[in-house]
Formats: structure tokens, sequence, C-alpha cells
């Protein structure tokens, strides 16, 4: 349990602890993709987490799924933004934004263009969305031509720049959960025949074009990156050898020597092993449905660099102290998670402070 409290280097980030912020959609933004001035609040409420990864951001108007989700690439998210990272360095952490394309997880009523989602192929992931009209079918994305592949690397470039001035510490790659890139990989929702689709060499490719991009325009040191191998969110099913295209991936970029791999683990201990045996540089593990007893596992067992926490964080702006302190946790409140509640269940929940004032 000790080795949680010790500090490392991640990137250019001297990180206090091992503890992280789990990157969090919270539907909050304005209605241009802006973050508003509660987003300041909560982040900086969760200073103490050292490295807060931000929830999903777009990088275009194609790249948005869910409504009040963010975006990072008009010069009014960046002015939003800015002071978001300000609120952050201020209260004495560091934050990556997450750069998330959400593909066909999409609805064009949740999207400023109302266009019809883009994704590797035209398969629909059989799922519903949450709209302003309520929760609706997700209808059949649209094939992204090779130029479009371009203007979509191009986005993620563009985007990564803007995260960097509007004071962001580097920026996380969104490669897993069902979103674009992780639709780029899986063979069930990438049927092309291009050099984008059919053998894995083919189906990472469009990940590490994304990588070389980011981090030509913003640097490695600057760069993490996400996956979820073996994940069924948004319809995914990566198959059998499901695997294969992640060993390649993991190698291909370990040789970009990013800041960090983000693994959100979903309980295949072996692929972990292989996993930190490909990686040479700072690995993320996300744990998902651990107890909080088992929180320090794989940081113990060598296997894990740094352990972000997701909803425990969202529910505790204080996680830290009360890990500390051993304090009871605050419950988070399902209800309040996403779009139209505000500071409810958002900016609200007390610190063990709060709650030991008379
Ligand atoms: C409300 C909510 C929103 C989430 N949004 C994102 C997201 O935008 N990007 C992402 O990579 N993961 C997202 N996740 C997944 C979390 O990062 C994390 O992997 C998951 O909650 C499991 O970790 P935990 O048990 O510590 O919460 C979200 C999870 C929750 C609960």
């Amino acid at each position: 349990m000790e080795k949680i409290w010790s500090k490392t280097t991640v990137g250019r980030m001297e990180l206090p602890h091992r503890l992280a912020m789990a990157p969090m959609t919270r539907s909050r933004a304005q209605g241009d993709g802006t973050p508003g001035e509660l987003s300041s609040l909560y982040y900086a409420q969760r200073a103490s987490m050292g490295l807060l990864i931000t929830e999903g951001t777009q990088p275009s108007d194609d790249g948005q799924g869910y409504l009040g989700s963010p975006g990072i690439y008009t010069d009014k998210h960046i002015e939003g933004w800015r002071k978001v990272t300000d609120a952050i360095h201020q209260a004495g952490g560091y934050v990556y934004i997450q750069l998330m394309h959400a593909g066909r997880m999409s609805h064009p009523d949740n999207t400023p263009h109302h266009r019809q989602p883009v994704a590797p192929s035209a398969v629909a992931p059989a799922a519903q969305m949450f709209t302003a009209k309520g929760m609706q079918k997700i209808p059949i994305p649209r094939e992204l031509t090779e130029a479009d592949i371009r203007t979509t690397i191009d986005d993620f470039r563009r985007a990564a720049a803007a995260a960097i001035e509007s004071g962001s510490d580097g920026v996380e790659i969104h490669g897993a959960n069902g979103y674009l890139i992780n639709q780029f990989i899986s063979e069930n929702s990438n049927r092309r025949t291009d050099a984008y689709g059919g053998s894995a060499i083919n189906r990472a490719r469009f990940a590490i074009e994304v990588v070389k991009a980011v981090v030509e325009e913003i640097g490695a040191d600057r760069t993490g990156f996400r996956i979820s191998p073996g994940t069924t969110l948004g319809g995914i099913d990566e198959g059998e050898q499901g695997f294969e295209v992640y060993r390649y991936l993991i190698k291909q970029i370990a040789q970009f020597d990013l800041a960090y791999l983000h693994v959100m683990h979903l309980g295949n201990d072996a692929l972990l092993r292989e996993i930190r045996s490909l990686w040479p540089n700072s690995l993320l593990v996300n744990r998902a449905g651990r107890a909080l007893d088992d929180l320090c596992v794989d940081l113990d067992n060598g296997l894990a660099d740094v352990v972000p926490v997701g909803v425990w964080s969202l529910a505790n702006p204080d996680f830290v102290e009360r890990l500390q302190s051993g304090y009871p946790l605050n419950e988070a409140d399902r209800a309040s998670l996403y779009f139209g509640h505000g500071s409810k269940g958002y900016t609200d929940y007390p610190t063990m402070k709060e709650l030991e004032q008379p």
C-alpha cells in the first residue's frame, strides 16, 4: 500500500502519488461545447488527484457523440479550457485533456451540424443514445473515405495543439470503449477492404497515424493513449483473435516514447502482464470493478505505475485525503452523472471536512 504514496515521473510531470483521475464524461459543457465555470470548480476540487484526465472532448463537430460534451477546436473552447486548466494548476494539479472522437456512437440531434455520424464502416452499433428528445436509436453511420480519414487525423492534430494552447499539460488519445479509434481496431465495426481494414496491421493503422500526428504536433512527452482490450461497449466485439491487433499496436506506439499508455483493464491478467512487457514507459491501469481494498494490487504487483480512479473521485473531491485517513467514501449519485443536472452531483459532493462541520 505504501507504493501508492510514492512520487513518479510521467512525461513532463512529477506526480505526487500513484493515483490519477480517470476520464469521465459529465455533459455539463455550454451549448457550443465550451466548458463553463462549473467545470473549472469541478476539476479544481479534485486537484489532489495529481493528474486529472478530463472527460472525452471532441476534436471536431463530427467527433461529438453525447449531448453537452465539450470540444477543443474553436477559440471559445480554448478560452473556456484555459480557465479550467488555470484553476487546476492553481490548485496544484496537472491536466490532460482526453481527445475523444465518438465515431458511430453519436446521433445527428447531438451534434452542431446535425449530420449522419461517421465511422470506419456503415455498421450501426445496435444501441440507443440520449438526445434532447429522449432516447433514440443510433443510426447507420456514413463510411469515412480515405480523404475523410486524413481530415480526421488532422482534426486530432489541431485539437492537440488547441489543448496545449489552452494550458493543458498534455492530451490523452481515446482509443478505448467503442469510440472511433476502437471502431477501426475492432473487426466487427471495421469491414473496410482498403489500407485501414482487414489485417491487424491495417486495423491499427488509423490509431498509429493519429498518435504520430499528435506527437509531431505537441511532443511524445505530452501524449498519452488509452485502450480497453476486450471491451464490448458500443457494440464492439473484438473476436477470438482480438488481442493480436493490440500486440501490434502497442509495439508500434511504444516506438514513439509516449508519456503513458492507459489500460482500462477488464480482468485478463495474462494480457495485462503481456502489455506490461511490451510497454517500456509509464503504464496507467484502471481495473474495472475492483474493490477499494484492491486498489493497489496492480501497483504492488509491478503491473501498473499509476492507478486512475473514476467513480470514487467523481463522488469524493477529497478522495486522496479520505484514502489516506480511512474516511468513508460518498456514494456516487447515478441519476446526475450526465446531462441536465448542473451543479447537482457535479460540484456539490461534500468533503470530509464539510461533513465533520457541526
Ligand atoms: C460517468 C462516467 C463517464 C465516463 N466517461 C468516460 C470518458 O469520457 N472517457 C473514457 O475513456 N472513459 C470514460 N469512463 C470510464 C472511466 O474512465 C473508468 O474507466 C470507469 O469508470 C471504471 O473505473 P472506476 O471503477 O474507477 O470508475 C466513464 C465512466 C463513468 C462512470
